[in-house]
């Protein structure tokens, strides 16, 4: 890709990672273009692109990565594309997964399409460590074979797979990224951190599923971003790189960080009932987009604290983009779970 002014697609710019990716990149390259092409749907709202829409540098087109004409109109004149857009919400494609194979499958496909038949572009396609499946010890590196749990994981897979068959088949330049859990600003607040920071903000108890004893390793989403532009840049045609930090935590110590740093009491922490399939521990070596020049920045407590201050500042943005469908949402999928007893969990 040319550096020099590239023009970059950006789907599913409006959401949490995407949405980071090109506000870093707006810092770090003056000359560049971004086109912005987003669905707005509940957990990418133009709210979250408020402080840079009117950058002469972007351009926000509203669209679905399913829907061939607004890909090919936008796809008009890039260097890149850098998928972003999918359906992210593990809980969510429990009660739904129709349209995580619509999105996460299909509408990659559309792109890749696209891509093969009029533009020589490098596609990077955003994905997860949730590929892996649950990885007990070690660290996942990039040949192991993947093993998706849940239905958000297995559209992930199937999306990464046809990546790779255009790549194969028809020669198409994917780099494809998986990152581990990634926190930070602009959150939609149903994921854990930013639904337990908003929660004791509002002084409700947090829901931690099961023991909270599972293990994840979080990136802070400027790392992810860094990542995911490095590989884009520097990867090597075909390839997978992991984008995994090494703060590896239970949920229940970030549990106890947040409540910490928000000066509330550990008795809003409320053990439920486990996540069906739940992934007992994700875990990345990183060692591959490393030798790219690559490293994160943040460390855990840092980023935390960071990102708790950030929602403590920006209550206007989380709470304007809360709409109704959130508390029908949090009915659903929180409403038939039972609290337990910390005798009822293994818990140390
Ligand atoms: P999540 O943010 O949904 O990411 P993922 O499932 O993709 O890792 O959840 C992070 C972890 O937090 C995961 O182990 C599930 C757990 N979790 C809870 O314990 N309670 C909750 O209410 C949520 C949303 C997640």
């Amino acid at each position: 890709m040319k550096s020099d002014n590239p023009r970059i697609l950006v789907t599913g710019g409006a959401g949490f990672i995407g949405s980071n990716y090109a506000r870093m990149i707006l810092r770090s390259l003056t000359s560049c273009e971004l086109v912005i092409l987003d669905k707005f749907t509940y957990s990418g709202s133009k709210l979250t692109l408020v402080d840079i829409a009117d950058d002469p540098r972007v351009t926000i087109v509203e669209g679905d990565i399913c829907d061939v004409s607004a890909v090919n109109r936008a796809l008009e004149g890039c260097d890149a594309v850098v998928n972003f857009a999918a359906e992210t919400h593990v809980d969510r494609s429990l009660i739904d997964p129709a349209s995580f194979i619509h999105t996460n499958v299909h509408g990659t496909w559309v792109l890749l399409e696209a891509v093969r038949q009029h533009y020589e572009v490098r596609f990077v396609q955003v994905s997860t460590d949730e590929v892996y499946g649950a990885v007990l010890s070690g660290q996942s590196v990039e040949t192991d074979l993947i093993h998706p749990r849940n239905p958000y994981s297995a559209s992930k897979a199937g999306a990464e797979m046809m990546a790779i068959a255009y790549a194969e088949s028809h020669g198409v330049d994917v780099v494809i990224t998986r990152g581990s859990n990634t926190y930070g600003p602009y959150q939609y607040p149903e994921k854990f951190i930013p639904l337990m920071i908003t929660n004791v903000i509002e002084g409700r108890t947090i829901p931690v599923y099961g023991d909270g004893l599972q293990v994840r390793h979080w990136i802070h989403a400027d790392d992810h971003a860094r990542a995911i532009h490095t590989a884009l840049l520097h990867g090597k045609s075909g390839e997978i790189y992991n984008a995994g930090s090494d703060d590896e935590r239970t949920n229940i110590s970030v549990a106890r960080a947040v409540v910490d740093l928000l000066g509330a009491s550990d008795d809003l922490i409320e053990h439920v009932t486990d996540r069906p399939g739940h992934d007992r521990r994700y875990a990345l070596s990183s060692d591959k987009l490393r030798s790219l020049g690559w490293e994160p920045s943040w460390t855990f407590d840092e980023g935390i604290k960071q990102t708790v201050d950030w929602y403590r500042e920006n209550s206007d943005w989380w709470r304007a983009v809360r709409d109704a469908s959130f508390e029908e949402y949090y009915q659903s999928n929180y409403g038939g779970r039972t609290a337990m007893s910390p005798s009822d969990t293994d818990q140390e």
